[in-house]
């Protein structure tokens, strides 16, 4: 029954990159490992409001919902309809998480209307190196600003090419991460607390460090 429902998501992930490869940006959902390594960045001792661009046809979703507390609140922002329906059926018989068939862009309206001041985390898995410029750096700073201080936003992407533009943060650890077709880098900015910020001075960028993860 699991191997028919995955097999069934895998072959809607790849209809739907057919007709939107761009968008879509991968024939295949992330793998069990890669969706393990990204959730072991969150800490789940607690409720938490988390935000989840590009869920897809869900496969992050899914183990952040299992793992999450009864008064957690997870938001899914997925451009795609048939993705977006197919995780409203998934999700309909769970009160924390709410599907937004929309822009990740709409984050900020989709929190004032929920009453949310608020996330603690933010996933990332939309294709942000094929964005116009001016549409990432907006992303970002809406990003940023929706994040609680101490907040994190977390991505996975083929190249590590958004360290450039996401000067907002005040921290960054990247590691290469071989266990998914195709590799990526997994990305954790951090917005750190103002206290924090204020001893240790503002920064005029991210203060990155890169590692490679090759075992399991
Ligand atoms: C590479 S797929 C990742 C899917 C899934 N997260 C995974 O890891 O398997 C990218 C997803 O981001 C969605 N997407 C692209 N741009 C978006 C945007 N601006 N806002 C919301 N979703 C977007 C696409 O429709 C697609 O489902």
């Amino acid at each position: 029954m699991q191997d028919d429902c995955s097999r069934l998501v895998s072959a809607l992930f790849f209809k739907q990159f057919l007709k939107r490869p761009f968008q879509i940006a991968s024939i295949v959902p992330s793998s069990k490992a890669l969706v393990e390594r990204v959730a072991g960045k969150i800490d789940f001792s607690q409720p938490r409001v988390i935000a989840e661009y590009g869920p897809g046809e869900g496969v992050h979703s899914r183990e952040i919902a299992r793992r999450m507390c009864p008064d957690s609140n997870l938001l899914l922002f997925e451009l795609d309809r048939a993705f977006a329906r197919d995780l409203e059926r998934q999700f309909s018989g769970d009160r924390r998480v709410r599907v937004i068939h929309d822009d990740a862009a709409s984050l900020p309206h989709e929190l004032k209307r929920h009453g949310i001041d608020s996330c603690d985390y933010i996933l990332s898995g939309i294709p942000f190196s094929i964005l116009k410029i001016e549409k990432k750096r907006a992303l970002l700073q809406k990003t940023y600003d929706a994040l609680a201080p101490g907040g994190s936003f977390i991505i996975y992407q083929v190249t590590n090419e958004l360290k450039q533009h996401a000067t907002h943060f005040e921290r960054a650890e990247s590691e290469y991460f071989l266990q998914n077709i195709p590799p990526m880098f997994i990305t954790v900015f951090q917005k750190t607390p103002p206290l924090d910020h204020h001893e240790r001075g503002p920064l005029p960028g991210a203060n990155f460090s890169v590692s490679a993860h090759r075992s399991a």
